[in-house]
């Protein structure tokens, strides 16, 4: 997996802690990197990031407590900017399927809330660019999407994140956290998270601390109503949940959809069937029909458009 990602560094070390366990760390890949990283980037460790193995596993034994504890938090808070290509494309469905109604955002499992910066970096798709005024900064995102797309009017109305640990990138803390999830690969990489992490701090988006599964089913009721469109962002976030939590997500999305347009983006499994890739779709849970639009890999990078612009979105598949 990770030198699909161009990250070779920590598969050298992954493979390592594979091969031979390092007792009492456990087998999380993802949150044991992160949390040695974060070692490193307070001056304790060795940098993940050089992909030195014998330093990596020196430190998992010297920090064993501090890695176990951070698996027992057990949160991957990973996110990167680059992701506004993949729900862009989901938030023009919406205003194309419920023309001239601004949008009210809610994302679960926001983390630091890069996701809810729509309005403020600009993000150059393949064949033209969503370009809101007052932008910030700008991030490639070398895909073409349906010219229909670019002439089609977004007004996103309000946005909220919510989050088990929210992330503020005004607090230098939580910014290291972030920093610690960081993927190892092109410097393109780093300089996009700085980017987020600027606009962020500059213009914070709002993000509420608490349990998806207690607080989203008000907070989504709340911002229903027939003269806009509601759209829920699941990006990364529902396949770390129990099954049995999301199920029963589905079905209190399903419960509220009837009080207002309600429609779901959500990054999920690859309609390849390719467990490096995710796939996004836009699903209408009032009008019942769905599109499945791109695929790319975990990172969002190299995304592909999965259905041709003609047909869009007259045809979109009808729900089952
Ligand atoms: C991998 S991050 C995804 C961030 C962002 N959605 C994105 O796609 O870039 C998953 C986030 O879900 C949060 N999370 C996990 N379980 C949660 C729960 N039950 N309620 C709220 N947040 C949760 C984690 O804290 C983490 O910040």
């Amino acid at each position: 997996m990770f030198s699909e990602h161009d990250a070779s560094a920590y598969g050298a070390i992954a493979h390592d802690f594979a091969s031979d366990p390092v007792p009492g760390v456990p087998e999380r890949p993802l949150i044991v990197l992160a949390a040695l990283r974060r070692a490193a980037l307070q001056g304790r460790a060795t940098d993940p990031h050089a992909g030195d193995v014998e330093a990596a596993r020196d430190d998992l034994h010297r920090l064993t407590n501090e890695i176990a504890d951070a698996a027992e938090v057990g949160l991957v808070q990973y996110t990167d900017p680059v992701r506004l290509g993949d729900i862009l494309p989901g938030l023009w469905c919406a205003a194309l399927w419920y023309p001239d109604r601004p949008v009210r955002l809610v994302e679960l499992g926001a983390s630091a809330g890069m996701l809810l910066l729509a309005e403020s970096i600009s993000v150059r798709f393949a064949n033209g660019a969503w370009a809101p005024p007052g932008a910030l900064g700008v991030i490639d995102y070398p895909m073409k999407i349906p010219s229909e797309f670019l002439r089609t009017p977004l007004a996103i109305e309000s946005s909220i994140g919510i989050d088990l640990r929210p992330l503020d990138m005004r607090d230098p803390e939580h910014v290291e956290l972030l920093h610690s999830y960081a993927w190892p690969g092109p410097p393109a990489r780093k300089e996009r998270l700085d980017l987020g992490i600027r606009v962020a701090r500059e213009r914070p988006p709002p993000l509420l601390h608490g349990d998806v599964l207690e607080v989203a089913p008000d907070i989504i009721r709340e911002r229903l109503d027939r003269e806009v469109v509601t759209v829920v962002i699941d990006s990364a976030f529902s396949h770390y949940l129990p099954t049995s939590s999301r199920v029963k997500l589905g079905r209190t999305m399903d419960a509220l959809c009837g009080a207002g347009p309600l429609v779901m983006i959500s990054r999920g499994l690859a309609v390849s069937g390719d467990p490096g890739r995710s796939a996004v779709r836009a699903i209408d849970l009032t009008g019942r029909r769905r599109k499945v639009y791109a695929e790319m890999n975990f990172i969002s990078e190299s995304p592909e458009w999965l259905t041709s612009s003609s047909n869009f979105p007259a045809k979109a598949e009808k729900v089952q």
